[in-house]
């Protein structure tokens, strides 16, 4: 194969000021879920593959098409984490969890899926999640959804809407599998090869097939509230009135029962009109988990989003953000001798609390070239040292947008900057 010096398809390089957005959107992140007690877990990009397949479920499209799965030099697989959940258990489980304990951790990262890329579908995606490990109660499944929401609206993401339904637990499988059954059989023929063989292995899976002959069927097949125990219904019924409660709105979807395996109870996703097909902006719910090694499942409940979805959003209100010059000051040095003491010069504001990015000259090239140079880098502030300047320790300053240009003494350079930065 030629190689190339483009990234491989659904995947990209990520500059500045692109980079810009994305930091900004890290740090809301962290404020607001810190607000909720979250801490920060960072956990490896590869796992043994069986963390995931054991948790995700093996009759997902993750796990059986999605997954970059490899072997180790010692013959073990792993596989690049398609989702943190999963890791975030491991983790969880091997530091120890009391009895009653509740963990909440935040997460923010690469993911990665050989999923066919589109807008919005990537291969290596960034995900931002954030799971509640411990209790199964409903108030917490409401409070994530309602931290969701203060996120989407302390990044200025409005529009988005909050599909929410029930899963019900593990034990109520066996009733809602027999009546999916029931509904869907007598219509598998007008469905994809897929949902044909779900049928038999995994008939929850084509509740959310995404082809639109098995969408047509599906609208109209039994709703998961109505196939679920008292206990389901009871747990359903708390979630939707403490949302009511936290003044969150939310629709009900009837049908959604996500792609991953693991959920029971909640599950939710939020959708944004300004993504197109990929619409889902997050997706979540509470889960059971059997940690590696273990033998008694985990409760938790959580969400990711997709970063890229969210810059998406974003983009579709007008908010992204608008380009940062390279630098805001630079220092031009005169001759040969001056660009040691122009570095020097560079320094001292760069330590200093002004907070500008400076670029100073390497090679005393001709004012001209630097000037130009000074005007690529969208440098705003421009200070000037030659010889002369230097032997009478002074530093001629240049404000590039009202073209002032001042000699100051060389101990009131800064100061100068902070009037005009
Ligand atoms: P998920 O729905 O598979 O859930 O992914 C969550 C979000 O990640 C999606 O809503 C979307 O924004 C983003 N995403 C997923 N795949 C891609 C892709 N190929 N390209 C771009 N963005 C993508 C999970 O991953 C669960 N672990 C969420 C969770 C946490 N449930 C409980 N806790």
């Amino acid at each position: 194969m030629a190689s190339s010096s483009e990234p491989l398809p659904g995947t990209s390089d990520l500059w500045e000021p692109e980079v810009g957005d994305w930091v900004a959107l890290e740090a809301a992140a962290r404020r607001v879920f810190g607000a909720y007690g979250y801490g920060e877990l960072r956990t490896p990009i590869f796992e043994r593959t069986d963390v995931f397949v054991r948790s995700i479920g093996d009759e997902t499209e993750v796990v059986q098409k999605e997954m970059y799965t490899f072997e180790d030099r010692g013959g073990r697989s792993l596989t690049l984490r398609p989702e943190g959940t999963a890791g975030v258990i491991r983790a969880v489980a091997n530091s120890g969890l009391n009895q009653g304990d509740e963990k909440r951790v935040f997460y923010m990262g690469p993911m990665f899926r050989g999923e066919r890329p589109a807008a919005g579908r990537r291969r290596q995606f960034h995900q931002i999640g954030v799971e509640a490990v411990g209790p199964r109660d409903p108030v917490i499944d409401a409070e994530c959804i309602a931290m969701f929401v203060q996120f989407l609206d302390e990044i200025g993401v409005t529009g988005s809407r909050v599909m929410l339904n029930t899963r019900g637990l593990g034990e109520d499988r066996a009733q809602v599998n027999a009546a999916l059954r029931a509904f869907f059989a007598p219509r598998a023929a007008e469905m994809c090869e897929d949902c044909q063989r779900r049928l038999d292995t995994n008939v929850l899976r084509m509740l959310d097939c995404k082809n639109e002959a098995c969408q047509a069927i599906v609208v109209d097949a039994p709703k998961m509230i109505d196939l679920v125990c008292d206990e389901s219904r009871a747990f359903f019924a708390s979630v939707c009135s403490s949302l009511d409660q936290l003044g969150v709105d939310y629709e009900l979807a009837p049908r959604l029962v996500r792609g991953l395996d693991y959920y029971i109870h909640t599950v939710f996703e939020v959708t944004h009109s300004g993504l197109g097909a990929q619409d889902a902006l997050a997706g979540g719910g509470r889960y059971l988990i059997v940690p590696p090694g273990a033998n008694k499942p985990v409760d938790g409940v959580g969400f990711a989003t997709g970063m890229e979805r969210l810059l998406m959003a974003r983009q579709s209100l007008g908010l992204a953000q608008t380009a940062r010059p390279e630098a805001d000051v630079y220092v031009v040095s005169l001759g040969e001798t001056s660009v040691a003491p122009g570095l020097a010069l560079a320094q001292e504001i760069r330590r200093s609390d002004l907070g500008l990015r400076v670029r100073a000259e390497t090679s005393g090239r001709s004012m001209k070239a630097q000037m130009r140079t000074a005007n690529r880098l969208g440098a705003r502030l421009v200070l000037i040292q030659g010889e002369s300047e230097l032997a009478a320790g002074e530093v001629v300053c240049k404000n590039m947008a009202s073209s002032e240009q001042v000699s100051v003494p060389r101990a009131g350079a800064l100061a100068w900057l902070r009037t005009n930065a």
